[in-house]
């Protein structure tokens, strides 16, 4: 099966893409790995027209939205459950909600994962998008807007922003209406069903059984897991991070099973690197991707045929390609 994908994506000169958390086998044949930030701007840049994405949605849409004329088909199209937590609807509550607590100076930063609509609603207002690569640098550039940011739709890492700077957040529709207006970074109340799966009693435990080991998590975590951890980052980020490490140092990682997984090779038969949680975080949809499904969609493209293809009305895609071109040029 490997060959043939091999032998259809030459042949039609497809980009093959795929995010950390992707299936080994996905990996392993892909063009292209990296973090959502990377995916993004590599994949969009490249000199090939079609590019088949295996990930979630909302990263086959930044590409189409940044190369509007390359053909982007997904094997599966799989949604991250986060994304799915605001809609354009809900973002136009959201901002009546703030409107009806007096706030209307308003800087949105949407998170990456996050649909086409609402980084259009987004851009609208004349904000920006961010990644868990670039987030630090946005926050940045988004205070010195001299509004109140409303962060969307991952409250964890709006939070740990807000921390980050010494500031105060509050999520919207859970805090209270005085808590909200106190507020410097305000929340949607939206967050990883997988990152939230690691406490800060899984650190406690490693630290305990290791007193020497070091703890990587990605700032989708809780502020509380974040504030234990040696080291805060994207994917790619974290990666970098572990393979850094001497190959005796222990480390625990905090993100999706897969990459940990991954980065889990056992030096002269010890294992140094560990999963932070005893349930195994697996992203559900990133593990939808099969080579079975990439066959298919190669198929299909070979035929000259569409397959999952990602199409976004043009209006939403101008709008949101604003606020994505907005972060390419901050980070
Ligand atoms: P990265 O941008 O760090 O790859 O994260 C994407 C993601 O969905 C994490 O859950
Ligand atoms: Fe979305 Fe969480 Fe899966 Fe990342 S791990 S794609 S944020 S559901």
């Amino acid at each position: 099966m490997r060959a043939r994908i091999e032998a259809l994506k030459e042949k039609n000169d497809v980009l093959l893409v795929a995010h950390f958390y992707q299936r080994d086998e996905v990996v392993e044949i892909a063009d292209l790995t990296g973090d959502s930030l990377e995916l993004a701007r590599k994949a969009s840049a490249s000199e090939h027209n079609i590019v088949l994405f295996c990930g979630v949605g909302f990263m086959g849409q930044s590409v189409k939205i940044l190369a509007p004329n390359k053909k982007v088909f997904m094997p599966k199209i799989a949604c991250c459950s986060m994304a799915r937590m605001i809609s354009d609807a809900y973002f136009d509550d959201s901002i009546a909600l703030l409107e009806s607590y007096g706030i209307t100076n308003i800087f949105p930063v949407t998170y990456i994962n996050s649909n086409a609509e609402v980084k259009a609603k987004v851009a609208e207002l004349g904000g920006v998008v961010c990644t868990s690569a670039n987030a630090t640098k946005i926050m940045e550039y988004a205070l010195k807007q001299g509004k109140k940011i409303f962060f969307l739709p991952d409250r964890c890492l709006g939070e740990n922003l807000a921390i980050q700077n010494g500031l105060k957040s509050a999520v919207l529709g859970e805090d209270s209406k005085e808590v909200v207006q106190g507020a410097d970074v305000i929340c949607y109340n939206g967050f990883c069903s997988v990152h939230q799966l690691f406490t800060p009693e899984d650190i406690d435990f490693y630290r305990e059984k290791y007193p020497d080991i070091l703890v990587a998590v990605h700032p989708e975590c809780k502020p509380s897991v974040v504030a234990k951890a040696d080291f805060v980052g994207s994917t790619s980020q974290i990666i970098a991070y572990v393979k850094g490490l001497k190959e005796t140092q222990k480390v625990v990682v905090g993100t999706e099973f897969n990459l940990v997984n991954r980065l889990r090779k056992p030096h002269n038969g010890i294992q140094n690197t560990f999963v932070l949680s005893s349930t195994k975080p697996e992203c559900p949809t990133m593990n939808e991707t099969t080579l079975e499904d990439i066959l298919k969609a190669l198929e299909y493209i070979d035929k000259g045929e569409s397959y999952n293809e990602i199409i976004l009305p043009k209006d939403t895609a101008i709008k949101a390609k604003r606020a994505l071109d907005k972060m390419l040029e901050l980070s």
